[in-house]
């Protein structure tokens, strides 16, 4: 059973982009992790936890290192214009309309945003670099 761990404070998660942070799996894997502010931001309902990775290809990543894009309150996919509602995860428009991204649980105390799921540790905030460079995983398209 997972403690929560502190990933930043509330007021770090802008209002129309992605805050990006690294988690581990339960295998010690390194996955990308955004949070989305919902709301007014103060209560757990106001932040949302996503992995960074779109439906439609699930190597790309939504925040590709300056923050998601987000247009009418929904994160979009850069590489084909995919939505995706900030409250439940859900792809409104584009290719893989009807499917959601992966949620992991975090809650709000205090000021600040905690990892508080069981599947997934806090690593550090920032991009995995270990990985090769950030455009890497746009070159996979051409
Ligand atoms: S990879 Fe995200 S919409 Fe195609």
């Amino acid at each position: 059973m997972a403690a929560t761990q502190r990933i930043t404070s509330l007021e770090n998660v802008p209002a129309e982009s992605t805050f990006l942070f690294r988690v581990a799996d339960e295998l010690g894997d390194r996955r990308e992790a955004i949070l989305v502010a919902n709301g007014t931001g103060s209560t757990d309902a106001d932040v949302s936890c996503w992995l960074n990775y779109c439906q439609h290809f699930t190597h790309i990543k939504l925040d590709k290192g300056d923050g998601a894009p987000m247009r009418d309150g929904e994160v979009i996919c850069a590489n084909h214009g995919a939505y995706f509602e900030t409250d439940s995860g859900e792809c409104t428009f584009g290719p893989c309309e009807g499917a959601y991204l992966t949620e992991l649980e975090v809650t709000v105390s205090n000021g600040d945003v905690y990892l508080a799921d069981e599947e997934y540790e806090f690593v550090a905030t920032g991009p995995i670099e270990d990985d090769g460079d950030l455009t890497s995983t746009s070159n996979v398209e051409f």
